[in-house]
């Protein structure tokens, strides 16, 4: 989540663990990978596969990579895999696309004719990753070659898992008390990270039936006959929670009502609803019949009712083992990346310039006049704006030039905005984004024109650039600021 919230993601970006230790999150999570993959090679190799059947080099990593993460996040993501050795360029896959892809081939149905039927071409459908940490939603059409288009642009929230485990672990903070609660979570740690377990578990139940959570109870009970000098079940009987929770004599566990058990699930699932009509607001979703859940809340019987109620006229369909899509897809699409065959830019993105001043347009203050004419200074020269479909890998092109002699180094400011037409660099939200370095090959006295590819519609952007008149083009390596 830390790489969801923040817009900039430096180098020296530190990560914290539950005691609040710090950490260079680079270092967490490149060694995170680097344990997967590593537990992968050993499995191949237990197996005596690693050598014989399969050969290191020729696997091709995947690394997945939620589709509404900002361009830096989705970068330091890549400079984490290839850190942790999963090579040069490993192949980033947006999850809810490659949870799609799953979702094309998963027997979701009970015959192999609605099979065949769900996933024919024209068909438009929204798929919904609810996981731990964010909702993430892509919404598509399958075309007649069988590839995907994106209809929307990738949209999501935090509203996942973890916001249902802080719903929970609030009412236990508000039964024990904000203090008591602070020195539990500092005194035990190793019974706090048993509770988190619990929730794991609670968070499953069907509210149909007994809702019962474990709790640390001895931990419970010394604590609140040490800070309070009652016993655990006097200090809950005493809560706001007293008819709603109650202690299960004899046991390490509480019981929940279902009204409170459903209370908790309410922001979240609000959230997610919210999502999913503001996607179907577009026209192109007016024929939209089907929603797939996947990723692990999507599990929860409390979420899944919640959808299918918001939505009767839609087909809310959860696939089996819906936690694993994503990975599963992910095979799929390390296999064929081109199965994407369009997307929607999320932001518009351009370069600072100097358009001729247009009254209309342009404020006053901003006019300035350069070789006789009138300008306006800071204006954004849009390459593309938010919203627009492109076919993957899709072209605009910027003619940059040097403004010295032998100039060997040009650099250029990227700006973006999630609005559709930003007038100025400094419109509200409009950000300076990255910094583009671009070697000149050939410095000369002369002035030299640089033509600037700016590839759209890939998972992440890319730039290249080449001197007019040669045909080295080479990739300009992007300083997200
Ligand atoms: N049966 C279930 N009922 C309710 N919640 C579940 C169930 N199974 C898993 N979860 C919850 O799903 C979440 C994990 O889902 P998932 O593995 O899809 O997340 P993630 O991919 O790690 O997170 P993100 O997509 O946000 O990066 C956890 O909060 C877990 O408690
Ligand atoms: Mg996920």
């Amino acid at each position: 989540m830390n790489l969801y919230t923040r817009e900039v993601i430096t180098n020296d970006f530190m990560v914290e663990d539950v005691s609040g230790k710090a950490m260079s999150a680079k270092k967490v999570f490149s060694a995170s990978i680097e344990f997967l993959k590593d537990h992968f090679l050993l499995n191949l190799k237990t197996r005596g596969l690693l050598g014989t059947l399969v050969v290191e080099n020729d696997i091709g990593w995947v690394l997945t990579i939620p589709a509404i993460w900002s361009e830096p996040a989705k970068k330091f993501m890549r400079t984490c895999a290839v850190k942790a050795g999963l090579g040069k360029k490993p192949n980033i896959a947006l999850e809810p696309e490659a949870a799609s892809l799953f979702c094309q081939l998963a027997p979701f149905c009970s015959t192999p004719r609605d099979v065949r039927q769900n996933t024919c071409p024209g068909l438009k459908f929204m798929i919904v990753d609810i996981g731990g940490g964010t909702t993430d939603i892509v919404v598509q059409e399958k075309l007649l070659d069988g590839r995907l288009k994106d209809l929307n642009k990738p949209s999501g929230d935090q509203c996942g898992g973890t916001c249902v485990d802080k719903e929970f672990m609030n009412v236990i903070s508000q039964m024990l008390g904000e203090d008591v609660m602070r020195k539990f979570e500092r005194d035990y740690l190793q019974k706090y990270l048993e509770l988190q377990r619990a929730l794991e578990h609670v968070k499953k139940a069907d509210p149909e039936k007994r809702i019962r959570m474990t709790i640390p109870f001895v931990a419970f009970d010394k604590i609140c006959n040490e800070h309070c000098k009652k016993s655990f079940s006097d200090v809950l009987k005493q809560s706001k929670y007293k008819n709603t929770v109650t202690y299960v004599n004899n046991t390490d566990k509480v019981q929940f009502s279902k009204e409170l058990f459903l209370s908790l699930f309410n922001s979240t699932t609000s959230r997610i609803v919210e999502l999913i009509s503001q996607n179907l607001e577009n026209p192109e979703c007016k024929e939209l019949s089907m929603i797939f859940l996947v990723g692990g809340l999507s599990e929860s019987i409390v979420v899944q009712n919640t959808i299918k109620k918001a939505f009767p006229d839609k087909k809310v369909i959860i696939i089996h083992d819906s936690i694993t899509a994503v990975l599963r897809g992910a095979v799929i699409y390390g296999h064929n990346p081109n199965i994407i065959a369009s997307r929607i830019v999320n932001h518009s993105y351009g370069i600072s310039s100097k358009e001729r001043f247009d009254p209309s347009k342009h404020q006053e203050s901003r006019a300035v006049t350069v070789d006789g004419v009138k300008r306006c200074r800071d204006t954004f020269h849009s390459l593309i704006s938010a919203n627009t479909p492109v076919v993957v890998g899709e072209k605009r092109s910027h003619t940059f030039h040097t403004i010295e002699p032998f100039q060997d180094i040009a650099t250029f400011r990227l700006f973006s905005s999630p609005h559709e037409n930003p007038v100025y660099i400094d419109d509200k939200d409009c950000r300076h984004c990255a910094d583009l370095k671009i070697d000149i090959q050939s410095p000369s006295k002369d002035r030299i024109d640089i033509e600037v590819d700016f590839q759209f519609g890939l998972t992440e952007l890319a730039v290249t650039a080449k001197q007019k008149g040669t045909e080295n083009k080479s990739n300009v390596p992007i300083k997200y600021k």
